[in-house]
């Protein structure tokens, strides 16, 4: 920490309420964000976690229109979802809003009123794409059109998700309504800007020169933007949901999703701690901390701050740790593909197993690059690590204990070095951790954790009390004693990775109530305490349930690919004579054979009125041999020959592809004397 602050004000991006959450929103933002408010909890500090749900913006009305609900029916549905969601994975928010509660409605409200009295807006006229059948103006994605950057025939009117450039609706070539499909035309308009331009020297200094310890994917993402120059930015929007502009004759015209959805944070701060809310969001002493992903670092670092300068009472976030995107099997995470692993449904394939997922998506969290989810490795990652270091120790110490003691922790004897090493290994593994945690490194943080119990499996490897205990039970006790007290320095060590799991082993330890300060302490259960029976605190995964997911994906990605498909382009025209001179028959398939060695070949014997000849063709995958004799096909007969896995081949079948990639023989729809002409 830069300054002495008192507390910790921990925001995390709000989901738009317009379908579920998935492992890519997790990892990205609410896994590190509960990871940080966990760690600040433990370390007694006074922290706020909030989140909430963003429900407006376009998206969500053009879902409503599809479904023939209210936007309303669609975020109450997806807020519930989503908020259930999080509960579940353990995300600790102190308070989960939402964007259409009354106190946002005022808070937001009051926010532009302010910026709008105090002259901070300018006004201004422009042209804006109008579908005349709908008889509405077209924001954002209610556009469609190509990208001029990229040439993507399917980009947004906010942004092309090819190329991920941020547009202007008018940019787009070949604008299409999403709403009718029409071509739009240029309607005068008139919208509130905030200039950003104003704020672009204040903006520059506070990012360029006080935040130089922004993570490097942030810093350099807002030098670019401050380097490329700010414009002024329209704040609202011609739509019929969303906050009303709150200004006389601003009939029609509601606050942008991107101007509102930040002061959520602020409304939702009001709706947890009521009127001190004022102490988390103006007292120079709180510590402001955005947790993002990449895609919002514009609207966090330089449009959200500009809007905070603007009022002037507000302090400015300290730092925003925004992550990279994370993919799913070497495929970009898609919504609209249904290309995820949806929370809701992964608590209810791997009920009992949150801490899995937690604890996969932090070892592979994309802090520094965009980072691939496999579910191959999410099962070697259980069983190879959980389960084979961390559960393995917990559950050779304790059954040790009941073992030798029946539970009962035995007092410590003297020291030797093994144990002093034990020791001073766990306290330099927690330090690293800590240093870790406070500078937003999750994925070292956590191999520090881990480092623990690995140095504790190594322990009891080395020092072998069951082969001591006949002749020397009190090394014995000293030593299961040590083996205790690592257990309790992994609870603490691992709350805010695996919340879960902490839980269970403290209870299993019956500790009382833990302190990040305890991380080191080798006295944290004392002798004479009762352990509980040993469970077990992780479980494999087997095959089995891996392949389902596995399958599952694999399904989507056909669906997919057919949805997809789209016939080929035709190629260029050929004439009358260039067509004449590929001579197409029928022929009639007398014996047909799989080529031996080759998985793609038959070799067909063909009654071409001719005598007969020989064809290799490459569809053994999606045919029997036998299915075919008897069969008339079309094949190329001056096709020039060649020799296929020794074979001469005279021809060439001919077969269609369709869009799953199937290949279908052709041939004529009633009987033909083999030999006869095609054209
Ligand atoms: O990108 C998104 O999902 C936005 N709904 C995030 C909003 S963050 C904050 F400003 F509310
Ligand atoms: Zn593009």
């Amino acid at each position: 920490m830069s300054k002495n602050f008192k507390r910790t004000l921990i925001t995390s991006a709000l989901p738009y309420a317009n379908g579920p959450v998935h492992i890519g929103h997790l990892a990205g933002v609410y896994v590190p964000a509960d990871i940080y408010a966990r760690y600040k909890r433990l370390r007694g500090e006074e922290v706020l976690f909030v989140g909430g749900s963003d429900e407006h913006g376009v998206p969500i009305t053009i879902r409503a229109k599809k479904e023939g609900v209210t936007p309303q029916d669609v975020v109450d549905r997806y807020h519930n979802l989503i908020r259930d969601s999080f509960k579940g994975l353990g995300i600790s928010f102190d308070v989960y809003g939402r964007t259409t509660s009354e106190t946002h409605r005022h808070t937001a409200s009051d926010f532009f009123r302010k910026l709008y009295d105090k002259g901070e807006f300018i006004e201004k006229s422009s042209m804006q794409l109008y579908d005349e059948k709908a008889g509405q103006f077209l924001a954002d994605r209610y556009v469609t059109g190509t990208c001029p950057h990229c040439g993507n025939e399917h980009a947004y009117g906010d942004q092309c998700e090819s190329c991920g450039t941020s547009l202007n609706a008018t940019d787009l070539i070949n604008p299409r309504s999403a709403i009718t499909g029409n071509v739009p035309v240029l309607k005068e308009t008139s919208h509130w800007f905030l200039p950003l331009d104003k704020w672009e020297p204040a903006l520059r200094n506070w990012i360029l020169e006080d935040h130089k310890e922004w993570k490097s994917n942030v810093y350099g993402q807002c030098k670019s933007w401050l380097d490329m120059g700010l414009q002024p930015r329209a704040v609202s929007r011609d739509l019929d949901w969303g906050i009303p502009v709150p200004v006389e004759g601003a009939d029609g015209k509601v606050l942008y999703v991107w101007f509102d959805a930040p002061i959520g944070y602020i409304s939702n701060t009001k709706d947890c701690v009521g009127d001190d809310w004022e102490k988390w969001w103006k007292d120079p002493e709180t510590r402001m901390l955005h947790f993002i992903g990449k895609d919002n670092i514009v609207f966090h670092c330089i449009v959200f701050p500009a809007m905070l300068m603007a009022d002037g009472s507000y302090n400015l976030p300290d730092n925003v740790p925004a992550n990279e995107f994370l993919n799913l099997e070497d495929d970009k995470i898609s919504t609209s593909r249904n290309w995820a692993v949806w929370l809701h449904e992964y608590l209810n394939d791997f009920p009992g197993k949150q801490d899995t997922l937690r604890y996969v998506l932090t070892a592979n969290a994309p802090e520094t690059k965009d980072n691939n989810f496999t579910w191959k490795d999410f099962q070697a990652r259980n069983n190879s690590e959980l389960v084979a270091i961390l559960g393995n120790f917990v559950n050779r110490a304790t059954v040790l204990l009941h073992k030798y003691f029946e539970g009962v922790v035995p007092a410590q004897g003297e020291l030797q070095e093994i144990d002093k090493a034990l020791i001073e290994e766990t306290r330099q593994a927690a330090s690293a951790l800590t240093d870790n945690l406070e500078n937003f490194k999750f994925r070292e943080a956590l191999k520090e954790a881990m480092n623990i119990a690995r140095a504790g499996n190594k322990y009891l490897a080395d020092t072998e009390p069951w082969k001591l205990f006949k002749t020397d039970p009190q090394r014995v006790a000293t030593i299961l004693n040590l083996s205790i007290q690592l257990c309790a320095n992994l609870a603490i060590a691992f709350e805010p990775f695996t919340p879960f799991m902490a839980e269970r082993l403290l209870k299993m330890l019956n500790a009382g109530s833990i302190s990040w300060d305890m991380l080191g302490c080798f006295d944290l259960v004392p002798a004479g305490a009762k352990i509980a029976a040993p469970e077990l605190l992780f479980e494999k995964i087997e095959d089995e349930a891996i392949q389902a997911q596995v399958d599952r994906l694999m399904k989507i990605k056909e669906e997919n690919k057919l949805a997809s498909w789209q016939p080929e382009k035709v190629k260029e025209n050929v004439d009358f004579p260039t067509f004449e001179k590929m001579d197409i028959r029928v022929g009639k398939v007398v014996e047909c054979r799989k080529v031996p060695k080759a998985d793609k070949l038959l070799e067909f014997r063909i009654d071409d009125g001719m005598g007969g000849r020989t064809i290799v063709s490459g569809i053994a995958k999606f045919y029997q041999p036998e299915e075919l004799v008897g069969k008339e096909v079309c094949f190329i007969a001056n096709f020039e020959p060649r020799k296929l896995r020794g074979i001469l081949s005279e021809g060439m079948i001919l077969s269609a592809q369709d869009a799953d990639g199937r290949l279908v023989v052709i041939g004529p729809q009633g009987e033909v004397r083999p030999g006869s002409s095609v054209g």
